[in-house]
């Protein structure tokens, strides 16, 4: 059947201001929307305290938080950030995402915004201590995507021994990251490990209503009550799967709450596998194929894919480093089961694996 372009258009639009009409502003439904005071937590509070201790003394306290996704890590930082930075205080405050700058030549090539050809890492960290004085504090997010061919972590090392005495924050899911960095740099650094508690019903509940309160025109409290205690019970206390409930539920685009949740979960998953390195896709790959489960013949699938891929493995211990930072994203379950006499471990995958033929087809057939 032929339509005019316009009526097409214009049928189109009405459609989308049908689904969107109970939207007060999109910006409180953005995963990187950072609210102009986040509902506080006691984490905030002793990060706070080591910054003006900091900036009192000039004497670091390095920190190492860590906790499940969408436990409201990033949001603290870079709320403190905004406030550390526009107060009168001296301290300024840097952040990278590791994720998004994977070697230690890149997170100080992003921070000072340039782009390093033919500079020497040594160099850039030079520039970098010219440029910043004490107090300053360095955010490292997301530090536990710090690729393998950063296997050094260098600046950590070129932090933890710079004359400058600053301040580093990393920010990981998983706290076995500690047990990457070398003993050296280690005890140089002396990261104090600070846990990021899951929200609990309550506070979940808190902090979607302030999203609702300046995102929705319309919206019931015992909706809110209900969003907070599915999320809490059926995940890892995932803030943004509360978040995206909330706007489903909002856009009636995938019908009742239960359907909502179920397309919010998928949607994250789908973007979690999508931001993995491709050795752990190779990894998920493996898992899925492997029927039994047990580690030992996943990491044989393993091998045998990264052979296919014309990709060196990881060895089998960093192979299982990897499997606990998967865990901690919850993409898979490890399960101790007893085989014989002994016990061993095998690998219960907690996504639809089609999810990883989709998300990932791009980056396993490249
Ligand atoms: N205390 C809070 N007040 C307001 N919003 C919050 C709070 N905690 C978390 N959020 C919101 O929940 C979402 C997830 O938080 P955040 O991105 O900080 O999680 P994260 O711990 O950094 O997760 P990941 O480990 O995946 O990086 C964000 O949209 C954030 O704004
Ligand atoms: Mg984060």
């Amino acid at each position: 059947m032929k339509m005019d372009p316009m009526q097409y258009l214009s049928q189109k639009r009405a459609e989308v201001e049908r689904e969107v009409k109970n939207i007060k502003d999109f910006r409180l439904f953005d995963s990187n929307y950072v609210p102009e005071q986040p509902i506080g937590r006691p984490e905030m509070d002793k990060i706070t305290r080591a910054i003006l201790k900091y900036e009192r003394s000039q004497i670091p306290t390095n920190i190492f938080a860590f906790g499940s996704r969408g436990c409201g890590k990033t949001v603290t930082v870079k709320y403190l950030q905004r406030i550390f930075n526009e107060s009168a205080g001296d301290t300024r405050i840097l952040y990278v995402n590791v994720r998004e700058n994977n070697t230690s030549f890149k997170m100080l090539a992003n921070i000072l915004g340039i782009t390093p050809r033919g500079v020497s890492l040594s160099e850039v960290f030079q520039r970098f201590q010219e440029k910043y004085s004490v107090p300053t504090i360095l955010i490292l997010d997301e530090v536990d995507c710090i690729s393998d061919k950063d296997r050094q972590k260098e600046i950590l090392y070129l932090m933890s021994r710079s004359v400058k005495n600053y301040m580093l924050i990393m920010l990981a899911n998983n706290s076995s990251f500690l047990k990457e960095i070398d003993v050296q740099t280690r005890s140089s650094l002396q990261p104090v490990p600070l846990h990021f508690k899951n929200y609990d019903a309550v506070q979940m509940c808190e902090i979607i209503k302030q999203r609702a309160d300046g995102g929705l025109k319309d919206y019931s409290e015992s909706l809110l009550r209900e969003i907070s205690a599915l999320v809490v019970k059926k995940t890892n206390s995932d803030v943004r799967a509360a978040i995206k409930t909330l706007y489903y539920v909002a856009t009636e685009k995938h019908g009742d709450l239960q359907n909502s949740f179920q397309s919010a979960l998928q949607d994250l998953t789908a973007d979690l596998i999508c931001d993995l390195n491709y050795n752990n896709l190779l990894a998920l790959k493996a898992a899925s194929r492997t029927s039994n489960g047990f580690v030992k013949d996943v990491y044989q699938n393993y091998s045998n894919l990264c052979a296919a891929k014309s990709e060196k493995p990881f060895c089998y211990a960093h192979f299982c480093n990897n499997l606990s930072y998967l865990q901690s994203l919850g993409l898979i379950m490890l399960i101790s089961t007893k085989v014989g006499k002994a016990y061993a471990n095998r690998i219960n995958l907690l996504f639809d694996s089609s999810l990883l033929k989709t998300a990932s087809s791009t980056k396993l057939t490249s």
